[in-house]
């Protein structure tokens, strides 16, 4: 299995009788689960996704990212949430977090439209000034401001650089099969369209075109990722005792319910930083409802034991943590003897920094767990794509599981909409002038 967890550390704070008491409650997370019948069973779509997929537009998704190879020296992705954090996260995974300075036959790679600050938006645009580009513009509901008014920006462009004609070589849309301004205007305008399925939630997208095109054209291998994510929807049918999916799901219930409010994802290698922001997502807006839900935080260490290190071994005794433990990492480092020593770091030589970085991880894990920090352990065997398949897999099961377990609904978001008809009615949107008076009021 790509990815295992280990319990080793858990001893002093949850018992087997807590673990076994969790199944009943478990298992009846599953069923409703496997058999639609929770909430949100609307949004299910991403459970068998990686074996029942629309083989046609994988193909299309695997030409279309040669044509952007091709013709582009920039590949600008426009999306915000769902629509771009796992394409991101993946990247940066498999590839580096250095990916657009490393010398490849693949083009750079921007995000935009996650963000409404206008000198990020300047900056890209001026880092397209004389490089052809492309557009992927992804938004299943096709009406989030965010990413319309970048893709407004950008496709004038785009039509600006190659006519309205040549724009459609280059500009590519991946959003609702049939409704919503994007689909209707992409049609209008005859551009290549790919779908988000709709029973497949923004957080839970990043196996379907949403993903896949983006880290298609970044050079990654997308049949492996399925072939991951396959592997863990059959692995992790497995009944409870045998199933760590639902055991990490457990586990993140019963210390939850002993006081623990957050759950921290920890990585040694800095290219799971976007993985991290991935898997905020996923739990954040699938669990934090109804006065619900640990509140999901990450760290990339060592780099943030010299931040956070102090508040997690002896600040508020609030947190567990959830480890992510790459085994084996892209690339290793070997560090050499230095005759001088002046520096005093001899007693290192004659082995690969992974060493170094493991030592301290074990020490920083018995350091944590002796200061009351709850250490969950997920082994990833490696940074590939079966394996990244298999863990984003893992990740969407457990959120689920453990949501129904939590008793809220996982696949809605109800709140994201409230900054949204606040912000629509400070800005004079056709239809929320009643509440504009009021909010201005309370802002003074
Ligand atoms: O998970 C979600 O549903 C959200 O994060 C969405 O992905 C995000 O709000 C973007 O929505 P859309 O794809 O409709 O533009």
């Amino acid at each position: 299995m790509a990815v295992k967890l280990n319990t080793r550390y858990l001893g002093g704070f949850i018992s087997q009788d807590e673990m076994d008491a969790m199944k009943p409650q478990v298992d009846a997370a599953v069923k409703m689960l496997h058999d639609r019948t929770g909430l949100g069973s609307d949004f299910l779509g991403w459970l068998e996704l990686p074996t029942d997929y629309d083989k046609e537009e994988f193909a299309r998704i695997k030409a279309a990212a040669k044509k952007i190879q091709g013709n582009s020296e920039v590949l600008i992705v426009i999306g915000i949430g769902g629509s771009y954090l796992g394409a991101r996260a993946a990247i940066e995974l498999l590839k580096s977090p250095f990916y657009n300075n490393l010398k490849k036959d693949t083009p750079d790679i921007y995000y935009v439209g996650n963000n409404i600050n206008p000198t990020y938006l300047n900056e890209i645009i001026s880092i397209c000034e004389g490089r052809d580009f492309s557009v992927n513009v992804i938004s299943k509901s096709g009406t989030t401001t965010e990413p319309a008014l970048a893709f407004r920006v950008f496709k004038k462009l785009a039509e600006d650089r190659y006519g309205k004609d040549g724009a459609k070589d280059h500009i590519f849309a991946t959003t609702d099969k049939a409704k919503g301004t994007l689909k209707e205007l992409s049609d209008t305008e005859g551009y290549e369209t790919f779908v988000v399925p709709d029973d497949v939630g923004g957080r839970f997208s990043v196996l379907t075109a949403v993903g896949l095109l983006p880290i298609a054209v970044a050079g990654c291998d997308i049949d492996k990722l399925m072939e991951g994510a396959a592997k863990a929807q059959s692995d992790l049918m497995a009944d409870y005792a045998e199933n760590d999916c639902y055991k990490y799901a457990a586990i993140r219930n019963i210390l939850n319910r002993k006081g623990k409010q957050v759950e921290m994802l920890v990585a040694y290698d800095p290219a799971f930083a976007m993985m991290n922001e991935w898997y905020k997502q996923l739990f954040g807006e699938s669990e934090g409802k109804d006065n619900k839900g640990l509140l999901p935080t990450s760290v990339v260490f060592s780099t943030d034991l010299h931040s956070m290190g102090q508040f997690i071994q002896q600040g508020s005794r609030l947190m567990f943590e959830t480890v992510v433990d790459i085994k084996q990492p892209k690339q290793d480092f070997f560090l050499e003897k230095d005759e001088a020593n002046l520096d005093g770091l001899n007693f290192l030589c004659g082995q690969n920094m992974s060493v170094v970085n493991r030592k301290a991880q074990e020490g920083t894990i018995l350091a944590h767990t002796e200061g009351g920090v709850p250490q969950v352990i997920l082994e990833l065997e490696d940074t590939k794509e079966f394996s990244l398949g298999y863990l984003i897999y893992f990740f969407e099961k457990a959120c689920a599981v453990s949501g129904y377990v939590l008793g809220v609904n996982p696949f809605n978001q109800p709140g994201v909409e409230s900054y949204k008809s606040n912000m629509f009615a400070l800005l004079g949107k056709p239809g929320y002038e009643g509440a504009r008076a009021a909010l201005e009021a309370k802002l003074g």
